[in-house]
Formats: structure tokens, sequence, C-alpha cells
């Protein structure tokens, strides 16, 4: 599927894409990142929500456009011959895809957006009809991410200086993403603009995001990197080896609580202690138009993601009990702006949030 031409130039690394003439959904499978390169592909929307599951494709921005391509896959390949048989299969493919990962918000909003798509062409009566529109919004979602992705870049670029140091946290690069990425995204444009920006990335434990993929990523650009274990960066802020924070989100409430990678919490803690910018770069996607922080569902994942490293070798007594939240919250108090592709958005949040949903 061929890009428009002003956001080809930006999508270097290819994470996930449709092909329009087998009606097949690919995506490179992120598990295998930085060892091997390989690109998987299906006609099934129940592979695309294993793959998610299973976190070959992660990051809050790529599971929403995954699912949605996922629901395409299920409107365009099924067999039912009504149009009440079509919706109660899009529906199943809904639910089924909804059940994979409870914190990106992304993910909900991609659905939902997907299922109006098609309820709206199910008035006219046409289960073809349907189908068309299911895979026309998916595509629309999936170039609207990139294009998002690129401005948020161009206006988060704003915030950073010739020579800044940027720690980030997890993958939030075109790996996280259809394609350019959020966090990652914005010091990308700033390198992209001539900007000499450096980047610490910690190695985000338990699963590696950091050390597997942001630093494949900005190796690849030839962006200099540093790695940092996670528990360094309190130390690193207080040194003043870092001038800003800037991370990415899974879900944003209009609080400005910002749910993002297990980890980010703390970090932000010592950025405030340090007094270091904190920055949270976030498609409007990714904001949930709720008040209540405590709706904010944390994903438990396996005890064996702790005990062992890479899902194979064993760090620890095999049946020592395990906690393993994948996601913490970080208060809005501690975020100093967050950057959206509609503009950035500063304390209070519940006016700005808001303005920024309804812009
Ligand atoms: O568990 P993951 O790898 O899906 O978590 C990803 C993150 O926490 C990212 O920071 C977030 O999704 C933003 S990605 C653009």
């Amino acid at each position: 599927m061929s890009l428009p031409p002003e956001l080809e130039k930006y999508v270097a690394i290819k994470p996930l894409y449709w092909d329009p003439e087998a009606k097949e959904f690919h995506w490179l499978d992120t598990r295998l990142i930085p060892f091997k390169e390989v690109y998987r592909s299906t006609r099934d929307y129940r592979r695309v929500a294993q793959a998610i599951k299973d976190m070959e494709i992660r990051g809050a921005p790529a599971i929403g456009v995954a699912a949605a391509f996922g629901m395409a896959l299920a409107a365009v390949h099924s067999n039912a011959s009504s149009l009440e048989g079509l919706m109660k299969e899009l529906r199943e493919a809904q639910k089924v895809l909804a059940s994979t990962r409870p914190t990106a918000y992304n993910l909900f909003w991609a659905l939902d957006r997907v299922m109006k798509a098609a309820e709206e062409a199910a008035a006219k009566g046409d289960p073809g009809e349907v189908r068309a529109r299911v895979e026309e919004e998916a595509v629309r979602i999936y170039v609207e991410d990139i294009r998002a992705n690129v401005e948020m870049g161009r206006i988060g670029s704003k915030l950073i200086e010739d020579g800044d140091i940027i720690l980030t946290h997890c993958n939030t690069g075109a790996l996280a993403t259809a394609g350019f990425g959020t966090a990652l995204g914005v010091i990308r444009y700033a390198y992209y603009e001539g900007k000499n920006v450096k980047v610490i990335a910690t190695e985000t434990r338990p699963l590696l995001q950091g050390a597997r993929l942001t630093v494949w990523e900005l190796k690849k650009e030839g962006i200099p990197v540093k790695l940092i274990t996670d528990n360094m960066a309190g130390l690193v802020l207080r040194q003043g080896l870092a001038d800003e924070v800037i991370v990415g989100a899974d879900r944003i409430i209009l609080t400005g609580h910002v749910a993002n990678k297990i980890g980010t919490y703390m970090i932000a803690l010592a950025a405030w202690h340090n007094s270091k910018p904190f920055y949270v770069a976030a498609p409007t996607s990714t904001i949930q138009p709720v008040e209540d922080p405590s709706s904010i569902v944390i994903e438990e994942r396996s005890p064996d993601e702790v005990r062992k490293v890479l899902g194979q070798h064993l760090i620890t007594v095999p049946d020592v009990d395990v906690y393993n939240p994948a996601f913490d919250v970080t208060p809005p108090e501690l975020v100093t702006a967050i950057i959206t592709e509609r503009g950035i958005a500063r304390q209070p949040y519940k006016r700005s949030l808001r303005k920024l949903l309804q812009g």
C-alpha cells in the first residue's frame, strides 16, 4: 500500500502495512528485534489478536492500527451472505481484538471508530458496502497515525534545543506506531531538522523494549544513543546528564494522568526532583475523555517475564512469587507538557486537553 508522498519519506521503518490486492495484513515481529527482522502476514483477524497479545505488535498506536486492520480482515474475508450475519461477525471480531491488551486506549478508540463506520454503512443495507467501508476506515486510521506522528514531531521539536540530551523510556518509535513514532518521533524530527541531539535510552525491564527496539531504531538512523539500565535514570538526571525526558503514553485522561510503561512514574519523580522537564508525546487517539484515574486498567502480565530474561534465561528461583504490572500512572503535577498532533497541552490539563480534543 503506498502512502501519500509527503508522508512516505518519514517512514524509514515499516512496522506494519496492508496489502490491498491480497487483502492481507503484514507486520514486523518486534519480539525478534534486534536479532532478526521477520515479517509475518495473515488473512485471519484472530491471528492479529494473537500477535497483539504476544507482543509481536506492541505500542499503543501500533496496537490500535493493527486492530483496525484485524477488523478489515474480519470484514473482507467473512463468508456471511446477509448483512445481519456480517455485522454479527464484526461484533465478535471487535470483542476478540478488544480482549488482547487492556491499557492501550488506542485499541478501543480504533475498534469503536471502525465499528461506527460499519454501522453507518450497514444503514444502506448492503454487506458489500460494509466490507468496503471497514477496509477504508482501517487504511484511514493507518495513514492518520503516521500523519499525526509527523505533526507531533514538528510541534514537539520546538521544545528541543540544539545539543540537548534526551532521556526516554520504553520504545515509542516507528515500531510502536504505524511508522514514525511519538516521543521518538519528536526526537527523530529534531534530528532531521539538523539539531545535534543525543538520546539516553532505558533498557525497560522486563521486556527490554528500550534495549532491543529503541537502540535498534536509533542506530539504524545514526542518532547517537547511550543505553542505561532502568535503575540508573535517577542518577543520570541528578548528574545533569540529560536535559529533559520525553516518553509516550498508552492512555491519557482529561485530568492529565498518563499511563505508560512501568517505570515512567519513577523517572517523572526523578525529573521533577531535579527540575528537568518531563514531556509526554501522544496522538489525541491516546486520550480517553474521562476524568477518573481509578478507571485506568493496568495490565498485569505473566510472572515468567520477570523470572526470565528474553523468555529464556531464568534469573531467579523458578517458583518465586512475582508482581508484573506492565504500566504505571504518572500524575499530572509531574507532567510539564503533553505534545499532541493538535498542539501542546499544559496545566490545567482538564481545560487544555478538552480543548485539543474538541479542536
Ligand atoms: O507494553 P508495550 O511495549 O506495548 O508498551 C509500550 C509503551 O508503554 C509505550 O511507551 C506507549 O505505548 C507509547 S508508544 C508510541
